[in-house]
């Protein structure tokens, strides 16, 4: 897809990844709409893309109904939606104290998987109203899955269900909706030093990172703007789960 002129929607677009991917779009031309929590830095990063910030939490289900709307007449059409909104929790199934809660695996799964799909359904249903290009297409969504997803470690199953759900469902939705040009992708990250990771020590990102075959550092927000960006702009990548981990692989913990 030609990115110049299309409309995207950066969600979580105030920090980390999808930041550094609405800056990559928007130096290659594209109309910004950042939405992230109202407390966020997103009308800063907005104004800076010469964009709109549409504050909101993507769990509140009605809020993204407003919002999705509200976007996509502000970038005259939606073409692109980057979806990193997420986060995880640190329990084990059960403990010497009992069973992990249900609210709190309840909980990422409706911040991670619940919204993410919240947002696709509209999201592409918005696309799907667009005029095609000349290959017929009419839109690219990208989620953040992780390599959480696979790894299997110890102290992660609601974030591993929610990210592994994720990666699952952008085969079928990328077949679900090939019949009105849209096309979804995901991108599992390890370890990345972004908003989310900047709590982490150095000595506990080495240690993180060690496995790794090169680089054995963490990622860059930009290497994820990067990867994101190809997506957008070639065509044949289409319904993967794409691992972005410098060859990363972990142990139980
Ligand atoms: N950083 C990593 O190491 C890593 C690795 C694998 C996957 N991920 C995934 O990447 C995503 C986080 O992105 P990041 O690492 O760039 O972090 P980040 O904290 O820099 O950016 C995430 C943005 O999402 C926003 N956000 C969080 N909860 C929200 C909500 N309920 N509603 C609206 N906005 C919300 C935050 O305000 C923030 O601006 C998550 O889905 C996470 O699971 C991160």
């Amino acid at each position: 897809m030609e990115i110049s002129g299309a409309g995207a929607m950066i969600v979580g677009g105030a920090s980390g990844m999808a930041r550094a991917t609405a800056e990559r779009l928007r130096q290659k031309g594209a109309r910004i709409a950042i939405v992230d929590l109202p407390t966020s830095e997103g009308e800063v990063v907005a104004t800076s893309l010469d964009g709109t910030f549409h504050p909101l939490d993507v769990t509140d289900e009605p809020g993204v109904e407003r919002t999705v709307p509200e976007v996509v007449e502000a970038l005259g059409g939606l073409h692109i939606a980057v979806n990193t909104a997420g986060g995880g929790l640190a329990a084990r199934t059960i403990t010497r104290d009992g069973p992990h809660p249900l609210d709190s695996f309840r909980r990422v799964i409706d911040l991670n998987l619940v919204a993410t799909f919240n947002l696709n359904r509209l999201q592409a249903w918005h696309m799907s109203q667009n005029e095609p290009d000349d290959d017929g297409e009419r839109g690219v969504i990208i989620n953040t899955s992780s390599i959480a997803a696979f790894e299997g470690q110890i102290g992660q199953v609601a974030y591993t269900a929610a990210k592994a759900a994720i990666a699952g469902m952008t085969l079928t939705m990328a077949r679900d909706l090939g019949g009105v040009g849209v096309r979804v992708s995901s991108i599992a990250p390890s370890l990345f030093a972004t908003g989310l990771t900047k709590g982490i020590p150095d000595e506990v990102t080495e240690v993180l990172t060690r496995d790794a075959a090169f680089p054995k550092r963490a990622g860059r927000p930009d290497e994820y703007a990067i990867l994101a960006v190809a997506i957008v702009e070639s065509a044949m990548l289409n319904g993967s789960c794409i691992r972005l981990d410098g060859g990363q692989r972990f142990a139980p913990r």
